[in-house]
């Protein structure tokens, strides 16, 4: 525990697309790399806005695996499972929902939007689950002590939300009779050396508010080896005050990659047609791109046109070199070059990064079975991690009694 872990969520609502690829997975990538990972499908996240309509949910969540493990997630190196396979979560929502402020959850800012939204396309979502979302999310996180939660800008409420649900847990139920002795004790279990220095690091924090010495503390307390979970966040919990740290706060892992828009230039999504799917054919890539707007100004050949006012752009930015770009510019700009020249280093860039991918995906498709086995697999230790945080939960929360 307090190790550094990666988790995150997608809904499956609908196929993957370059834009999930460029603003998550690729991300996902590297941190899998880097750190133990858990990524998994938030089918309870898409039943919140899609109940009416549940078979998406079965249709789109086998897709979404694949296509995870088409660009390259490694079920060797990353854990991923479906959240509903894991109903410890709905077991830490609930318990979260008792203590968490009604306030908090309204003045979340994507609330009252999504609801505006999705009354647009004919759902209403003003119900008590969907109010409840960012405190599903919460547990989602919690339930793991994860402490880096890779997301889009739009999430970062959700975290703030979770980090606020986790101090105030700890704040309410970490405090247990005695506490003061039993941390004591437990520095006294580091062995002379450490006690003496996480005491020292404890003051500096305490007494001048010194944040690195609260780092190093908590890095000390994570290193020591002898220690049972209970005498850890006690540790951690006395180096600030209060009681044991039972649940960890969380960060953001912002996504800063230029994100990929759509064919017309808006946000990539597929319900607005305007995406490339990631198992897109080449020939339909190709079509796909040969059809897309351009700068309206370019009606004949001979008109010259402006880049920053084309869609095409857009794509040249994340597919191109330096010179291909100076090679737009003054092409577009003098008309120099025709639209459709203009766009086929694109469908050259994009059906090369997705021909791995495509190739990838052929042997998941072609053997289910092996996708159910991974999944199988990931749940059950999502759900051993799970068990070990909820024991301290219930205790922590007066639910152990014999
Ligand atoms: N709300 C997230 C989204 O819409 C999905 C999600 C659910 C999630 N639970 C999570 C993301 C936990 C990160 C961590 O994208
Ligand atoms: Fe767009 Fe390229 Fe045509 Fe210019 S030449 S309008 S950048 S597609």
């Amino acid at each position: 525990m307090f190790q550094d872990l990666v988790l995150s969520g997608m809904r499956p609502t609908g196929a993957m697309h370059l834009g999930h690829y460029h603003g998550a997975l690729k991300n996902w990538l590297t941190l899998q790399n880097e750190f133990p990972c858990l990524f998994f499908a938030a089918d309870w996240h898409a039943l919140t806005t899609h109940y009416e309509d549940p078979s998406v949910i079965e249709q789109t969540v086998w897709d979404m695996f694949v296509d995870w493990l088409a660009v390259g997630i490694d079920p060797t190196k990353a854990t991923l499972f479906i959240q509903s396979r894991v109903p410890q979560h709905a077991e830490l929502t609930v318990l979260l929902s008792f203590f968490a402020p009604l306030a908090w959850l309204e003045r979340v800012p994507t609330y009252k939007d999504l609801v505006e939204r999705h009354a647009e396309q004919g759902r209403d979502i003003l119900t008590y689950g969907f109010l409840g979302y960012p405190l599903m999310q919460a547990a989602d996180i919690l339930i793991y002590r994860a402490n880096r939660v890779p997301v889009g800008e739009d999430q970062v409420s959700h975290i703030e939300l979770t980090r606020e649900i986790a101090r105030r847990f700890n704040h309410l139920f970490g405090r247990e009779k005695g506490f003061e002795e039993k941390a004591e004790a437990a520095v006294k279990k580091m062995g002379p050396k450490k006690a003496k220095l996480y005491r020292a690091l404890r003051a500096k924090f305490q007494e001048q508010g010194d944040q690195a010495a609260l780092g190093q503390a908590q890095e000390l307390v994570n290193d020591v080896q002898n220690l049972s979970l209970g005498d850890k966040e006690r540790l951690y919990g006395y180096i600030e005050g209060g009681g044991r740290m039972i649940l960890v706060e969380p960060e953001a892992l912002l996504t800063e990659t230029p994100k990929l828009l759509g064919l017309d230039g808006q946000k990539m999504s597929k319900s607005s047609g305007n995406a490339i799917m990631l198992r897109e054919s080449p020939e339909d890539v190709a079509h796909k791109i040969r059809t897309m707007q351009t700068d309206p100004a370019r009606v004949r050949r001979t008109d010259p046109g402006n880049p920053e006012k084309c869609p095409v752009w857009n794509l040249h930015l994340v597919y191109s070199d330096a010179n291909t770009k100076e090679w737009v510019m003054q092409g577009c700009t003098t008309a120099g070059i025709g639209c459709l020249e203009c766009k086929q280093p694109v469908i050259d860039a994009i059906n090369a990064e997705l021909r791995p991918i495509r190739e990838h995906a052929a042997q998941y498709e072609e053997d289910p079975t092996l996708v159910r086995n991974i999944i199988q697999d990931g749940c059950e230790k999502a759900s051993d991690l799970a068990t070990d945080t909820m024991r301290d939960v219930r205790e922590a929360m007066g639910l152990n009694y014999g």
